[in-house]
């Protein structure tokens, strides 16, 4: 019995501290690699031509033009990302949002050029209807002389009639060559919607990547301004999610499941760490994405100009938080940025 320890030794016994003495221990012990393979980048594509368009409140974001995007997709490529996901800004936009679907749209035609270019390129699409309505709407509006719905709200964003519409996006979105659609909407019943039409138009083997887990947020400010689609009026807030329920994600994660998403995402991906690790803990099967929003580049982005915080480390640090938590995949505004940083070591 005299070998009783004492509650605490006198030195402390365990030293985390031994790990992390050298660069090259650090390096070896690393429990979470960021790689260039795991960004997809957010493009804005707009008709016409000319010159890249910078945008604003997105400093080193522009708005492209199709004859832009060949030797755009090269550089991404080259830089190791493997993805890009496309956001149109149509030449006109009218009640339902005609050009979303139309064969010869902004986005039809850039996913041919890139295609046609570097086919190695995995390209996404974005199918929503914000960008393509005048309203700036996620789908279409309870609105007109006698109310298409009257037990609805006026203009109350529909559902069900907007999953029609959907539908031909996607299909004319993998007509054009796309290789995953992923629908942001936030619809009920999208995903399945949108299975049902690719698989009757023969696009069975076009994989769905739902943003599933969309938060009602401000951060995405700044996109609006890229895309020029902030609604007219309103909020997005009878179709987001409320930024306070984490329960709720794991419902519309199931929901889009059932209904068929080969991809899972969540939206914003900062503010919602805990989000992601428990969809990647809910369900590991699938693959995950977050998509660190215009809001999270735009806040990084303004205090490194103001040499408030240092750029590259405050962004890899972000992104591997983000990869810490559970993501497979991260949508950044940094993945050229972020590719060139990381080959650099
Ligand atoms: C909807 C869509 C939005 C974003 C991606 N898809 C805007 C919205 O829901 O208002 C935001 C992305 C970002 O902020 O970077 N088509």
């Amino acid at each position: 019995m005299e070998n009783v320890k004492p509650n605490f030794p006198a030195f402390p016994v365990s030293r985390p501290r031994r790990l992390r003495r050298t660069p090259a221990l650090r390096r070896m012990l690393r429990e979470t690699e960021l790689n260039p393979g795991d960004f997809i980048y957010p493009l804005f594509v707009r008709s016409g031509k000319g010159e890249p368009r910078p945008i604003r409140s997105m400093p080193g974001v522009n708005q492209w033009t199709v004859e832009h995007l060949p030797a755009l997709a090269e550089k991404v490529l080259r830089a190791g990302v493997p993805a890009v996901i496309l956001f149109g800004i149509p030449e006109e936009k009218d009640a339902v949002g005609r050009e979303n679907f139309d064969a010869n749209g902004v986005v039809q035609r850039a996913i041919l050029a890139i295609k046609a270019a570097v086919p190695e390129m995995v390209v996404i699409t974005d199918v929503c209807l914000c960008e393509y309505t005048d309203h700036g709407h996620c789908g279409l509006l309870n609105v007109g002389d006698v109310l298409p719905e009257p037990h609805l709200p006026e203009g109350y964003v529909l559902n069900d009639t907007t999953l029609n519409i959907l539908g031909r996006v996607a299909v004319s979105h993998a007509a054009a060559g796309a290789d995953i659609v992923a629908p942001s909407g936030m619809m009920d019943g999208m995903v399945g919607a949108i299975r049902q039409a690719l698989d009757a138009a023969r696009f069975e083997h076009i994989p769905i990547l739902s943003y599933a887990v969309k938060y009602a947020s401000s951060f995405y400010g700044p996109f609006r301004d890229a895309a020029e689609s902030p609604p007219k009026f309103g909020d997005r807030k009878s179709h987001q999610m409320d930024p306070a329920n984490r329960r709720e994600a794991l419902r519309e994660a199931a929901l889009d499941i059932g209904e068929g998403a080969d991809m899972l995402m969540v939206k914003p991906a900062l503010p919602y760490l805990d989000v992601i690790a428990e969809l990647r803990q809910a369900f590991p099967e699938l693959p995950l994405a977050a998509y660190n929003v215009s809001g999270e580049y735009a806040m990084l982005k303004a205090a490194a100009q103001n040499g408030w915080l240092d750029e590259r480390g405050a962004v890899l640090e972000a992104l591997t938080a983000i990869k810490r938590a559970g993501a497979d995949l991260i949508l950044t505004y940094h993945a050229l940025d972020a590719a060139a940083w990381l080959a650099e070591g």
